[in-house]
């Protein structure tokens, strides 16, 4: 699979930049009802001198679940350890970063919905009241010993929040959703990654990378770093409007942030399936993807500008979408 520039996901031998990364929550953009949320629960935390309640973040890559889970450490002023779920295949795993936490506290899982169930188990009652149950020994000599855990906080991170168990979500005592981004508000985040990394922009430059980011601050900055480039090659290092464009027509990203893969997404379901319903399978079966790429990448942005819809038949585009399909010269400037 080739490697899409306008990914959600980091690319491969790409990390998020750390400058560019917010690290408080009032230099963090949007998603105001989740700050506000954040915000009392910290505030209160801190009055009553405890730590804070298990949170669960989800929503699409890229929109700031991680830099929100270190935004907290950081507000509380607590050490934070971060994993994955797909690491923790055995309950050895989950207790081996369990025991170490001292009161206050993060462990931070990323993809918490890809953490295998027997280590889902011990995590119940690690978060519900701070213990764990460990098997010692082999055999028929084998005992379980209880050990008790300080009160640490759990920050769980899922683009899939419908793939996580009830009783698992329920112990979450604070759950936020985030959504996708405005323009308005990508244009803030582009405007500050340019200032904090000394590129010069212009507003119309600014609003360009932002409308063709998909409502991702990471492709945003993502975006802002490649145009740098081309800014600085093919024109005297400014990033303008004309700039912009320029360079994500070269690299074949429309002016909505469409690219190859999203027209023909589109196109299969216009041209093939007559506009649907068609199953995502078979969508995904059509383009060479997977699944659960076309669903959690592609398709929240083409649903969020209206040019595809879920319905329980299956996936329909829009008269928007086909429109924007027979108009190519456009879309390509
Ligand atoms: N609200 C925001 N304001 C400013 N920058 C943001 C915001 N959300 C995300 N970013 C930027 O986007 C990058 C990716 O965010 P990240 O938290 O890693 O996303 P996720 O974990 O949801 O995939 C961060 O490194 C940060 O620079
Ligand atoms: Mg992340």
């Amino acid at each position: 699979m080739t490697e899409r520039i306008i990914s959600p996901g980091p690319l491969m031998a790409e990390a998020d930049d750390p400058t560019i990364r917010p690290a408080r929550l009032d230099e963090f953009v949007g998603q105001v009802q989740v700050k506000e949320t954040l915000k009392i629960a910290i505030e209160a935390a801190q009055k009553r001198d405890e730590p804070l309640d298990h949170l669960l973040f989800s929503g699409p890559p890229g929109l700031g679940k991680t830099t929100l889970a270190h935004i907290i450490a950081h507000e509380m002023g607590a050490d934070i350890r971060a994993t994955t779920g797909p690491v923790l295949e055995k309950p050895g795993d989950i207790a081996a970063l369990l025991t170490p936490l001292k009161r206050g506290d993060i462990l931070f899982i990323d993809e918490i919905h890809r953490i295998n169930p027997v280590v889902e188990e011990v995590l119940y009652p690690a978060m519900e009241d701070f213990f764990i149950d460990v098997m010692i020994g082999e055999g028929p000599s084998a005992r379980s010993i209880k050990l008790n855990l300080e009160h640490f906080t759990l920050i769980g991170a899922t683009t899939k929040q419908g793939l996580l168990g009830a009783p698992f979500r329920d112990r979450f005592g604070i759950i936020s959703r985030l959504d996708l981004y405005s323009s308005e508000e990508l244009v803030r985040i582009v405007t500050r990654s340019a200032s904090i990394l000394k590129i010069p922009i212009t507003p119309d430059g600014a609003d360009e990378i932002a409308k063709r980011s998909r409502g991702t601050p990471r492709i945003v900055n993502r975006l802002l770093r490649r145009v740098r480039d081309y800014a600085s090659v093919k024109g005297d290092g400014t990033i303008n409007r004309e700039i912009t464009s320029r360079a994500l027509q070269m690299m074949q990203i429309d002016e909505l942030g469409l690219d190859e893969l999203d027209r023909r997404i589109l196109f299969v379901i216009a041209k093939d399936f007559d506009g649907g319903p068609v199953g995502a399978k078979t969508i995904a079966i059509s383009v060479g993807e997977e699944v659960r790429t076309i669903e959690d990448v592609y398709e929240p942005y083409l649903i969020q500008i209206g040019f595809l819809k879920r319905t329980p038949q299956g996936r329909e585009v829009t008269p928007a979408a086909k429109k924007h399909l027979n108009n190519p010269q456009k879309t390509l400037i």
